[in-house]
């Protein structure tokens, strides 16, 4: 694809406005200057726009390790959001499949395919998302089966759906949800007696969190990982 076509339709910028950067020397096509619009980019070229990297026209899709303190909706008057950690441009026009709270930390899928934000999230599609959790107290073994017949929730019309529960020690379990009702996990704890104080999401489908990300930092799915979502 022509150097123009790729650049406008990637960022959104008009062809015009495009070689405007073009000329002004902000184009890098693998690490020397770009000014003829003409040149063909293929899959294997490194472009960047005024020092950011410019990926392929198409979908995005991400993982991001978030940390505490950001939150997971598009804008926020108090937090700094979970997109602004994002350095693409039109970041902000992402879709977060799925919010975690401010205090949660972990796995959060990001996309521009709003089909794709669907199936992670809407329950029919069945996709579990796999918590860690710390209680402030211990967890009963009958709470797994409560967990599985599901839970009446405070405002809540219907009961939660099966929740998969497994303990791992006295005050730590894992716990899979199909859905993502608000603060699910913390309500459901809460339910039984019991209160959240760490929790953590560490897999969504088969999407496992990458242990090389450190909180903050993010990275482009696999074709495998993005086919993975049904
Ligand atoms: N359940 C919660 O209570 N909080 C989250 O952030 C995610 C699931």
């Amino acid at each position: 694809m022509r150097l123009d076509k790729y650049l406008a339709q990637s960022t959104g910028f008009s062809r015009k406005e495009v070689r405007r950067f073009m000329k002004a020397g902000e184009v890098i096509v693998n690490d020397e200057e770009a000014n003829n619009p003409a040149i063909h980019i293929s899959e294997d070229d490194e472009v960047y726009l005024s020092g950011y990297p410019v990926e392929a026209p198409g979908d995005k899709y991400l993982m991001l390790h978030k940390p505490l303190g950001c939150v997971c909706s598009n804008d926020d008057g108090t937090h700094p959001t979970v997109l602004s950690l994002i350095d693409l441009p039109r970041a902000e026009e992402l879709t977060i499949c799925g919010r975690l709270d401010v205090d949660t930390t972990g796995l959060v899928l990001i996309t521009s395919d709003g089909k794709w934000a669907h199936r992670v999230t809407s329950p029919k599609h069945k996709t579990g998302k796999l918590y860690q959790v710390v209680t402030a107290d211990p967890i009963p073994q009958d709470a797994v089966e409560k967990f599985e017949k599901g839970l009446m929730l405070i405002n809540d019309k219907d009961r939660t759906k099966p929740a998969q529960l497994t303990i791992i020690a006295e005050n730590e379990a894992e716990v899979i949800l199909t859905e993502g009702r608000y603060h699910q996990v913390k309500r459901m704890f809460a339910a039984i007696g019991n209160k959240v104080e760490e929790l953590h999401r560490q897999r969504i489908g088969d999407i496992e969190l990458d242990e090389d990300l450190e909180p903050g930092e993010y990275r482009f799915l696999t074709e495998e990982e993005i086919n993975s979502i049904k």
